[in-house]
């Protein structure tokens, strides 16, 4: 078969993993030949491709971005942009296609599907929001590199007797949050799924350092809402994506004012922003995204388009595209009841209610 392959949206540690074991296991046990699509979405309206043979998946494994690079590009705002989609595929000869992405690009995909393109998904995202499987690959570097950073910010909140306020991406999702602030030992977690009271998360740092303790550690997500607010998340400026998502940041340095105003502690504000999506997967996201990969070209080879590979218990499993975008996987009660077991009753815990 003729395969064709594209990264888009933002990237992620571990698409070169993926696009590695799609074009190893098609050569080596099913002869197939592929092509890898520019940019995302871009790739096939502009008709940009690049051969993908074993030479050019060599080497990938560990290196973070993507060989094929990405974009936003959403072909239903573009001039013709789905029929030139179309074209592209049928000029090269194209039997399946394999999109990886998270809920935008493979909300595109299902369109195509629609169309009678053959397409298998692979869902990616740092943000682990997509729905229909377990964890997207991403998710893993995404938290150890917060880890990492949130147990340096110790040390110089240590130091310096500072409340350090350190916020995280996740969109409209609270995952890197909640994960990457268990993993670092945060004093308070703020997420988007729970509007916060900043009174609450004050009078909590200001009786954690009466009891003793010097300096506090808030780990807050990009898309937390202040409880007084509008409902709306922080954003950089009131530009949007091509699929209609606002830049969201900026949170942590109006909290870490909000709290010194009202502890008198020295605060200050750490925006970890698109570290967290740089570099080198860890082996979990190698692992996980070469799965992915390699259950994507087997899906092809069934028949099964319009489907997704996702992870289920452990398993590598194929559910329609449909299912995994119909809505966001946002962090439950459950995992937020847990991690409230972390925290006294007063405002500290993961929700601040
Ligand atoms: O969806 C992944 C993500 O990293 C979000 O966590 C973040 O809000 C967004 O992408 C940033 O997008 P961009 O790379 O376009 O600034």
């Amino acid at each position: 078969m003729k395969i064709g392959i594209l990264t888009g949206g933002g990237d992620c540690p571990g698409l070169n993993a993926v696009i590695r074991a799609v074009v190893r296991k098609g050569i080596f046990h099913y002869d197939d030949e592929f092509l890898g699509f520019m940019e995302g979405w871009r790739g096939l309206i502009e008709n940009q491709s690049m051969a993908l043979d074993l030479d050019a998946v060599s080497g990938i494994l560990p290196r973070g971005g993507t060989i094929l690079r990405t974009s936003r590009t959403n072909p239903s705002k573009r001039p013709d942009g789905f029929d030139r989609c179309m074209a592209t595929i049928a000029a090269h000869k194209i039997d399946a296609l394999v999109a990886i992405g998270g809920d935008d690009t493979l909300s595109v995909a299902q369109k195509l599907h629609e169309k009678g393109v053959n397409v298998v998904g692979v869902p990616k995202t740092i943000d682990n929001d997509l729905g229909g499987t377990d964890y997207t690959f991403g998710f893993d570097t995404a938290c150890n590199i917060v880890c990492e950073a949130i147990d340096r910010v110790h040390t110089t909140a240590e130091a310096h007797n500072r409340v350090m306020v350190v916020e995280v991406m996740g969109r409209d999702a609270g995952w890197i949050a909640l994960y990457s602030g268990i993993a670092g030992g945060a004093d308070v977690i703020l997420i988007p799924e729970r509007p916060f009271d900043v009174d609450k998360v004050a009078e909590s740092i200001r009786q954690r350092h009466e009891r003793g303790r010097y300096f506090s550690i808030v780990v807050v997500a990009e898309g937390a809402k202040f409880a007084t607010g509008a409902g709306a998340p922080v954003v950089q400026d009131m530009g949007k994506d091509e699929f209609g998502h606002a830049k969201l940041g900026g949170i942590a340095n109006i909290l870490a004012r909000e709290i010194e105003n009202r502890t008198k502690f020295e605060t200050r504000a750490v925006v970890l922003g698109h570290i967290q999506r740089g570099g080198s997967p860890t082996a979990f996201d190698r692992v996980l995204a070469t799965r992915y990969g390699l259950g994507a070209i087997d899906m092809v080879h069934r028949g099964e388009f319009g489907c997704m590979a996702a992870l289920r218990s452990n398993k590598i499993v194929s559910i329609t595209l449909k299912e995994a975008i119909s809505k966001n996987r946002v962090v439950d009660d459950e995992m937020i009841e847990i991690a409230d077991g972390l925290f006294e009753e007063i405002g500290a815990k993961v929700a601040s209610k």
